[in-house]
């Protein structure tokens, strides 16, 4: 059984993403069989680019993301973990499988279509490149390359997965039933989803999240700013509906989650519970953070991490990639 997903470098990671998608990833990863874990780094293209982003943007948060997850723990010996563009094999994969790919389903693909859910008159593709359009395509050749069984995402990617597995069986019946692994998703039921300041799902497209490896003062300044009612400090509390308890339970063990759904109860002051919470986070996120920080002081560790793990995906891909030319009459 292989495993293996994509990790798109688009913004700084949270906390949110460290509960919903690094640990359940990892946690994956440890069950046994073989995973593959990479940065879309040309998916991230799509959007990072000027005139909002630049050059030293892409590169910052191709980084961070690869940082962001060795210091929570992926251990590179165990996961295959790589860069999308370092495996040129993909991208003459992908034009392969667009050409086995009707337009019309990908003007029905989830990201492309809520895009332009809202748009009116002749010109409803307006600011939207050709990347975006075949962003599924590549995603595709993402995971065909490497005869994928499972890939773990959330709901918004499952429609991208079936779209891989509809063009391999597509180009399977064109060609012969054994010539592509046929993925499936695995969609995360379990990953927990954290309230962020506001109590809406942190997200960074809300805007309220708490960066993972922001400086100790800020972390805490931000939970401080997470919003609460206006019970009074002693009147009991229900745990169940505060924000600053969901994300306690998140970082701790459940004998502390107990602990604080006790004090909850007999009465607890918020500034309080978001002095206990800011320590806690604290304590959790100092290790990983240290590990963090010295990646980032020197990325030519991360790049030869990443360069390694390369190394070992690429030949799997070249074999697809034969495979495919053979079958197709564009022998090499
Ligand atoms: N599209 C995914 C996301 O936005 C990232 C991704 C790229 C991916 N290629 C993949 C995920 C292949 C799973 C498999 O999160």
């Amino acid at each position: 059984m292989r495993v293996l997903t994509g990790i798109k470098p688009t913004g700084t990671i949270h906390l949110g993403n460290l509960v919903g998608a690094i640990r359940p990833a990892l946690r994956l990863a440890d069950a046994g069989g073989e995973a593959m874990y990479f940065i879309a780094d040309y998916h991230a293209l799509t959007t990072v680019q000027p005139p909002d982003h630049t050059a030293a943007d892409m590169d910052r948060l191709v980084h961070e993301i690869a940082a962001a997850w060795l210091a929570c723990g992926l251990d590179p010996e165990r996961v295959t973990f790589y860069r999308q563009s370092d495996i040129p094999e993909l991208f003459e994969l992908t034009w392969i499988l667009q050409c086995f790919t009707s337009k019309g389903w990908m003007n029905k693909a989830h990201a492309y279509k809520a895009l332009i859910a809202d748009r009116e008159g002749d010109d409803v593709d307006a600011g939207i490149n050709m990347g975006v359009y075949g962003y599924p395509m590549l995603m595709a050749a993402d995971i065909v390359a490497f005869d994928i069984d499972q890939v773990p995402v959330g709901k918004d990617q499952v429609q991208h997965v079936e779209i891989a597995r509809d063009i391999a069986q597509r180009i399977n019946s064109a060609y012969g039933s054994e010539l592509l692994r046929l993925p499936a998703a695995k969609l995360e039921e379990h990953a927990a989803v954290l309230p962020g300041l506001d109590g809406k799902k942190m997200s960074k497209s809300y805007g309220n999240v708490i960066p993972l490896f922001a400086p100790a003062k800020q972390l805490e300044k931000m939970i401080m700013k997470i919003a609460t009612d206006s019970t009074p400090p002693d009147a009991p509390k229900d745990p169940e509906t505060s924000t600053i308890f969901q994300i306690y339970r998140a970082v701790a063990s459940a004998d502390e989650t107990r602990a604080l759904a006790e004090r909850y109860r007999s009465g607890i002051g918020w500034g309080d519970a978001k002095k206990l919470l800011a320590a806690r986070v604290e304590t959790e996120v100092a290790p990983a953070r240290a590990r963090f920080d010295a990646l980032m002081a020197d990325p030519t560790q991360i790049d030869a991490l990443l360069a390694a793990g390369a190394a070992k995906a690429r030949p799997i891909a070249r074999r697809t990639l034969d495979r495919m030319r053979r079958a197709i009459g564009i022998a090499r």
